[in-house]
């Protein structure tokens, strides 16, 4: 099974991917994950591309393109995979069957803007594990600590108020137009990313699985 899940910047695309990896038993790639390990190592890579994240701007799609090849080359993508965060403008779009094969669907999770700065400025995720939370809306049982390994959690760089309302511009400019590119293929599913987390699981799998 090959999956795309789009949205704008704090739709609940890795809160959600990590939940269908689990059910379905495919790979999660998140290539703003594959991004940030870069710039956590400060790798040659990681250094020219800081910046760029830090500013809620999109790094090139050949940096992209070569970082998400090499990753569905691992053995965990042979049953399929979830890409979160990819394709995030029409060229990536039309390049992406060269680069993974064909998808098979294409999951919009829609949430409007007006909400998407306290999901931003909330969120707190594990280093160590990936748990993502929020402080308001899926609370840690203890302040700033991981609730699966115990680390302490942490806030990403580009989570505060004016790096979240460019992320948002550059969604509708340059992201939006895959939403008509997918649907003119057939390819789109759209669920309502607002609403409890777990029944938000729940649609998508129904969903998916109906689609099957
Ligand atoms: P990326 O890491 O993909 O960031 P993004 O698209 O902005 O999306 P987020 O990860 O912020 O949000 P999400 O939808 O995953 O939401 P989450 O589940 O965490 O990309 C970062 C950067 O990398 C880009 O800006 C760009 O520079 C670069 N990049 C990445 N891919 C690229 C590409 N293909 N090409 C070029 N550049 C690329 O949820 C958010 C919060 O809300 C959490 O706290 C969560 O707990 C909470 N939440 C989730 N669901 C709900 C709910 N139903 N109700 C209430 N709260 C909820
Ligand atoms: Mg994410």
């Amino acid at each position: 099974m090959k999956l795309v899940l789009i949205g704008s910047p704090g739709a609940g695309k890795g809160t959600q991917a990590k939940v269908l990896s689990k059910h379905f038993d495919i790979a999660h790639i998140s290539t703003g994950d594959l991004l940030r390990e870069e710039t956590s190592q400060k790798t040659e890579l990681g250094l020219k591309i800081i910046d760029i994240m830090n500013s809620g701007e999109l790094v090139s799609d050949e940096i992209v393109e070569t970082l998400l090849a090499n990753r569905v080359k691992r053995d965990d993508c042979k049953k399929g995979f979830i890409l979160d965060g990819y394709p995030r403008n029409v060229k990536q779009a039309e390049n992406l069957p060269s680069i993974v094969g064909e998808i098979e669907k294409v999951v919009l999770i829609s949430v409007e803007d007006d909400l998407i700065v306290e999901r931003m400025v909330g969120r707190r995720g594990c280093p160590k594990c990936g748990q993502m939370y929020h402080i308001k809306y899926n609370p840690p049982k203890e302040d700033g600590v991981c609730g699966v390994c115990g680390e302490a959690l942490v806030q990403r760089k580009d989570d505060n108020e004016e790096t979240v309302k460019n992320r948002l511009s550059v969604y509708h400019k340059s992201t939006a137009p895959i939403i008509d590119y997918y649907k003119n293929k057939g390819l789109l599913l759209e669920i309502s990313g607002v609403g409890d987390i777990d029944e938000i699981s729940k649609q998508l799998i129904d969903a998916l699985e109906g689609a099957r």
